[in-house]
């Protein structure tokens, strides 16, 4: 990655004119709250201090020509007139789709210099795609003047997503990028598309384990998983499972596949859990954010089958160390990726010694550790 200046000095040396701006979007880590964003529930994410910075400048034309410096410099350019899907850079496509759906919108904005970095660790759950897209679309609404909303952004970043890269990702990453505040969680109901923050307490730190077990189903699985959740709130007769409560769920029980019903199941407890943790933390109850966190783990684990045995293994690991002190959980789409902790900072060492003593002899992988702080958004 190259830190803001070096970003500059590339755009000047390449474009021939300095950048007009530069600006940044964050990743983000969900503490709580996985796969129910697609069922109008409850998610419970911070932004973090990962995320893209792109260097932008308007241009004369209707051409948009982006750079991707961490991709060796990798250049992908188009007309606004003739936006296709790019089957040779796939980065690009997130490009493409974020411009085409931006140009529905305000079918006046023209093309764009773009030149792009950034830290999130792709494929690990943190979304980096989402902090892209983010970061674009307040590239173009600073640059255009188009004053763009934060969950405006978020919606066009879904979009894009959605309709031209193809993945039927829910809400809550883009609307985590744009509005995310510093030092603070966010509670966002996805249906309403309204939210709370809150503060994160000071002697916690929010610690990221990456496995580093490669994501390789995890489109055609989240895919999946959607549509089994679709077929549930069909069967229940409820618009999304954000309406449905256990009891319905029972009645409806032997109209159901057993996955599916597991499905649902994971859905309607995770949707209370997240609002327990919002509680509990608010209310500094630390034990029941950690009862909360494990279930939420087992809940992915047995009933919506999207954590792999090197994630259940870190996620042991951590818990025996941390104890009710702290709560830890799988964090993100699932099959592979991230663990996301909540410890006390006096533990972090311990955690990271556990990890880095056991990780690699249990699972031949070595793992990432990163103690993160919860930024701003970029549209905040
Ligand atoms: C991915 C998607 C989100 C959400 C999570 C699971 O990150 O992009 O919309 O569904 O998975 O909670």
């Amino acid at each position: 990655m190259l830190n803001r200046q070096e970003l500059q000095d590339a755009f000047l040396s390449h474009f021939g004119q300095p950048a007009a701006l530069t600006v940044h979007a964050p990743g983000r880590v969900n503490l709580i709250g996985e796969h129910t964003d697609y069922n109008g529930g409850f998610v419970f994410p911070a932004a973090i201090n990962f995320g893209t910075w792109i260097a932008a400048c308007k241009r004369s034309d209707n051409q948009v020509v982006a750079v991707a410096m961490d991709i060796n410099g990798n250049e992908n350019s188009f007309y606004l007139d003739d936006i296709q899907f790019d089957h040779n850079q796939s980065w690009a496509n997130y490009v493409r789709g974020v411009v085409k759906m931006l140009q529905q919108a305000y079918p006046d904005i023209n093309g764009m210099s773009l030149m792009i970095t950034g830290n999130v660790p792709q494929g690990a759950g943190l979304s980096s795609s989402a902090s892209f897209e983010i970061a674009l679309l307040r590239a173009f609404s600073d640059a255009y003047g188009l004053s763009l909303t934060g969950v405006e952004a978020a919606l066009l970043g879904q979009k894009a997503e959605n309709d031209f890269v193809g993945c039927s990702c829910g809400i809550m990453d883009q609307l985590v990028s744009a509005l995310g505040g510093e030092d603070q969680a966010m509670l966002l109901d996805c249906e309403a598309l309204t939210y709370r923050h809150t503060t994160l307490p000071d002697e916690l730190a929010i610690v990221i384990i990456n496995s580093n077990v490669k994501r390789g189903l995890v489109d055609s699985e989240y895919n999946i998983r959607r549509e089994q959740c679709e077929e549930a709130a069909g069967v229940l007769q409820v618009t999304s499972l954000r309406h449905a409560t256990l009891e319905q769920l029972e009645q409806h029980k032997p109209e159901l596949k057993n996955t599916v019903y597991q499905r649902a199941h994971h859905v309607i407890t995770e949707n209370a859990r997240t609002l327990a943790m919002f509680d509990a933390l608010e209310a500094g109850d630390i034990a029941k954010v950690s009862q909360v966190m494990a279930e939420s783990h087992v809940s992915m684990r047995d009933d919506f089958e999207i954590t792999v045995p090197q994630i259940d293994f870190l996620v042991e690991q951590i818990a025996q160390v941390v104890g009710d002190k702290g709560g830890v959980r799988m964090t993100g789409g699932g099959f592979g990726g991230c663990v996301v902790a909540l410890i006390p900072k006096k533990l972090v060492e311990k955690v990271s010694d556990t990890v880095n003593n056991f990780y690699y002899s249990h699972t031949g992988l070595t793992a990432a550790i990163y103690v993160c702080s919860a930024e701003r958004g970029a549209f905040a």
